[in-house]
């Protein structure tokens, strides 16, 4: 089981610039959490709309740069994870790359970085009370709360940290592709069409799943293609 030991701030930039900076003298595992981020970021350029009463925090842990992908599904599945424990019943997915969603909207976001030496950072944010309006962002968005899930910042991070050192071991015994499985059991839109946006590239085509290093397989009209990096949408939400 992993240590995690846990640095609490009132106010940063972004609490992934906390875990970089300070990963530069770490020698073990280590969490920087805030109540508020005055810049939080996002995938792809974007902010991160950092809500009062929402958890924000970044998780510093060794981790091989080349095994990326994996940090990204065993820390999405273990999110996923944490919110089952709350409420079996709850209706959540795992969306590509890692977002997860209650009831088909965004409850959480992750943004991994690079830190110092062999760190990695993962970034977490997590809708505990509110949600940024829906008609302002890419997706739509929602709360634990919102979803009649009611926790404290301080035990859903417990529960996570809980859950992420679990499967950090079970990957050490089982291997990589048992994360992989398991992420693909709780994937929304699997062996369905789905658009993926890119850059400047939008491609159509039948979900079909994630390889090894996490990256998505779409089989399109010109054949299977992987993609590393994008935004999916799904034609099932269309007409919502
Ligand atoms: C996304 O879905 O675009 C990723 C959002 C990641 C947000 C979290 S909040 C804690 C950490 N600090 C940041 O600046 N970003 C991540």
């Amino acid at each position: 089981m992993t240590d995690w030991q846990i640095f609490h701030y009132n106010t940063v930039g972004s609490t992934n610039d906390t875990a970089k900076e300070y990963s530069q003298t770490a020698t073990d595992s280590f969490v920087i959490t805030a109540d508020k981020q005055t810049a939080g970021r996002g995938r792809r350029g974007r902010s991160w709309v950092s809500l009062d009463g929402n958890l924000f925090f970044s998780v510093g842990l060794k981790f091989e740069l080349k095994n990326l992908g994996r940090l990204v599904l065993l820390s999405s599945l273990s999110l996923l994870q944490t919110i089952k424990s709350l409420n079996l019943n709850a209706d959540v997915k795992l969306k590509w790359p890692n977002d997860v969603l209650l009831n088909g909207a965004k409850v959480s976001g992750m943004l991994l970085e690079k830190g110092a030496g062999d760190f990695m950072v993962v970034g977490i944010g997590v809708n505990i009370k509110h949600s940024p309006d829906s008609a302002q962002m890419l997706y739509k968005t929602t709360s634990l709360h919102a979803a009649g899930i009611e926790t404290s910042k301080e035990n859903f991070l417990n529960l996570f940290l809980q859950k992420l050192s679990e499967n950090l071991d079970l990957q050490q015994q089982n291997g990589a592709d048992f994360v992989r499985l398991k992420w693909l059991e709780y994937a929304k839109g699997l062996n369905e069409e789905i658009v993926v946006c890119q850059e400047n590239i939008k491609s159509k085509g039948i979900f079909t799943g994630i390889d090894e290093n996490a990256a998505l397989l779409l089989n399109t009209d010109q054949g299977l293609t992987k993609i590393l990096v994008g935004d999916v949408f799904y034609m099932s939400d269309k007409d919502e």
